[in-house]
């Protein structure tokens, strides 16, 4: 059985983006049309699109959008420079953003709409088979463990490293859909991922695909890893530093942690654009600090028509809220890439 395809998260239609709004989820499905640049911006900064290849994605899509009307240098330059500035760990951005630079700057302006338009669309379709290769390779690690033991295969993920993070099947999700296609049953743990609640997206995707899981509470990870009920940890990636290093949700860190304290496999599942080769480790890797009402307000509430907010923590209660966080390399037994799975150290083969 093939794995099904899955809704676009993104749909790019001449001067127009057409995106899944993911903060109306997992209650609401509600489509937006983005026509301008900065609309393109706000859905990137106010996390309506999310997840690094998705984000990339959308700002090849932005650049395109922005050049429709005109398409002088300055206009280029200042659509680069407004998308650029949207999010700063995601490295899918700027590598996007660098390979529309590449290709548009040397063309004259009237050649630059299409132009961008063939790019943004390359990005895309490069990405779902992306998706489809790390699938595949991660398949491998799933039958292997499936064929040693009886029962379901267990595997946790953090945030939301599924089709809504990209244009195809995700990253980390990616090889558990590949099992559930080749009929290897699985069974997901996933994590809430405060404060932004990914995890509620990544519950709501295999619901919807059928897949067996638990949504746990973050804190609930370590237990699960130390009673042997977690096979293996697959999440997905922001930025991978050149020595293995890897940013990805705040709260990987701690799953890596008690995943080594307890002889856990830990992956990353993420394509060749999320490493970044000028990054030497982790402590170059920037960490987005996000606004402190992300963790004094609950969002997403859910009242049958629309969503609400519960403020949790008075207005003026002091507030510390890095989106990411970093695993060293020694806590990652390898990185599932569509070029095959590395172990942390072995990067280098795919700088290139
Ligand atoms: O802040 P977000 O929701 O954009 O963060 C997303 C993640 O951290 C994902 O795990 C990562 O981007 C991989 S997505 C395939």
């Amino acid at each position: 059985m093939s794995v099904p395809t899955p809704a676009p998260t993104l749909i790019r239609d001449g001067a127009r983006v057409r995106i899944l709004d993911q903060t109306a989820l997992p209650h609401h499905r509600v489509t937006l049309d983005l026509d301008s640049l900065d609309a393109v911006a706000h859905a990137i900064r106010a996390m309506q699109v999310r997840g690094a290849p998705l984000i990339g994605a959308t700002a090849a899509c932005g650049v395109a959008l922005a050049l429709h009307d005109a398409a002088d240098d300055a206009t280029l330059e200042h659509a680069l420079t407004v998308l650029g500035a949207t999010r700063p760990t995601a490295v899918n951005l700027h590598w996007a953003l660098d390979r529309m630079a590449r290709v548009l700057r040397p063309l004259p302006p009237e050649a630059r709409f299409e132009a961008a338009a063939r790019e943004a669309d390359a990005i895309i379709a490069e990405d779902i088979a992306t998706n489809a290769a790390i699938g595949q390779h991660g398949l491998a690690l799933i039958a292997d463990i499936a064929a040693r033991r009886p029962g379901p295969v267990r595997v946790m993920t953090h945030c939301n490293a599924g089709w809504l993070a990209t244009l195809g099947h995700g990253t980390a999700l990616a090889p558990v859909y590949a099992a559930q296609a080749a009929g290897i049953a699985v069974e997901v743990w996933v994590s809430e991922t405060r404060p932004r609640n990914q995890g509620l997206l990544t519950a709501w995707e295999l619901r919807e695909a059928g897949i067996a899981h638990r949504l746990i509470a973050d804190n609930a990870a370590g237990l699960l890893m130390a009673r042997g009920e977690v096979d293996l940890v697959i999440t997905g990636a922001d930025r991978v530093a050149a020595n293995g290093d890897t940013a990805n949700k705040v709260g990987t860190y701690l799953k890596a942690l008690a995943a080594a304290d307890n002889g856990v496999p830990f992956y990353i599942a993420a394509p060749r654009s999320t490493i970044d080769f000028a990054c030497p480790d982790g402590a170059a890797i920037p960490i987005e600090e996000r606004d402190g009402d992300e963790v004094r307000v609950l969002h997403g509430l859910d009242t049958g028509g629309g969503t609400a907010q519960l403020r949790i923590a008075p207005a003026d209660t002091a507030v510390g809220n890095p989106a990411f966080d970093v695993t060293p390399a020694a806590h990652i037994t390898a990185i599932i890439t569509e070029h095959g799975v590395f172990a942390p150290g072995a990067l280098a083969t795919l700088a290139s």
